[in-house]
């Protein structure tokens, strides 16, 4: 997968280099591309942003450095359904599930830009929109400083879904959101810690019952804390107790 990254901190996203992802890009599962807007200004200060029109608190971010920046991202494809997926990190965007990370593992191209300050000016989303598919996507319901650190969640949940990049492929299926429920608790050696046991159910080597623990323990743990995705599951008419 080819991932291009723009913002005005490329040093963000050193963090890259290690770890499961670092290793995915010595390896050439992911190809990454980290563009400083900054690069294509042309003043003393490298300015990126000004003040709104209209009036109104803080800077926006001007289109001139973006536009040249995405110029040197996306071809000139005259079908705009075939090429990269552009994604602007933003609270005004579709909430980032890990649906929508299976959904995004299978594009070749993910073009990610990072606003800052009040935003960018509305007519960068539309003109790339003329020459690729766009899409704002929001890491959840709060406002951060910026879009690097939601880049960085997204391309990590999205990263590890790319085959061969966590080792153990079933360590994926057995995680939290993958059926839909958050996961059973875990546990390792010892049995006794600090006068706290392992579930004896874990220690039975009755696999069958093992697995009808953890169900239990996920539904019940989804329940309490999480009743939004069971009320999910069920508008979208799959029940996630009656899945395998
Ligand atoms: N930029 C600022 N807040 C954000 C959020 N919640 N999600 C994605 N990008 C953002």
């Amino acid at each position: 997968m080819r991932i291009d990254i723009v913002t005005i901190f490329p040093e963000f996203f050193d963090v890259l280099d290690i770890s499961l992802l670092g290793k995915a890009r010595q390896t050439g599962l992911i190809d990454l591309g980290v563009h400083n807007l900054r690069d294509a200004t042309t003043d003393r200060h490298r300015t990126v942003d000004d003040t709104p029109y209209g009036g109104g608190a803080g800077m926006v971010m001007k289109p001139e450095p973006w536009g040249q920046t995405l110029d040197s991202i996306l071809d000139e494809k005259k079908n705009a359904d075939a090429g990269p997926l552009v994604i602007f990190p933003s609270p005004a965007g579709e909430v980032f599930t890990q649906a929508m990370a299976r959904e995004l593992v299978d594009e070749e191209h993910l073009v990610f830009g990072c606003g800052r300050y009040e935003g960018i000016d509305q007519r960068v989303f539309d003109h790339t929109a003329i020459r690729a598919r766009v899409r704002l996507v929001s890491l959840g319901d709060y406002v951060l400083n910026g879009g690097e650190v939601a880049v960085m969640a997204m391309i990590e949940a999205i990263g590890r879904l790319i085959p061969g990049v966590v080792g153990n492929p079933h360590s994926l299926v057995e995680e939290s959101h993958e059926d839909g429920l958050l996961e059973a608790p875990s546990y390792t050696k010892p049995s006794t810690w600090r006068g706290l046991d392992v579930p004896p159910i874990l220690l039975s080597g009755n696999h069958g019952a093992i697995a009808a623990w953890r169900r239990e323990q996920q539904l019940e743990r989804t329940r309490r804390v999480r009743p939004d995705l069971l009320d999910r599951a069920a508008n979208e008419g799959e029940s996630p107790s009656a899945r395998p």
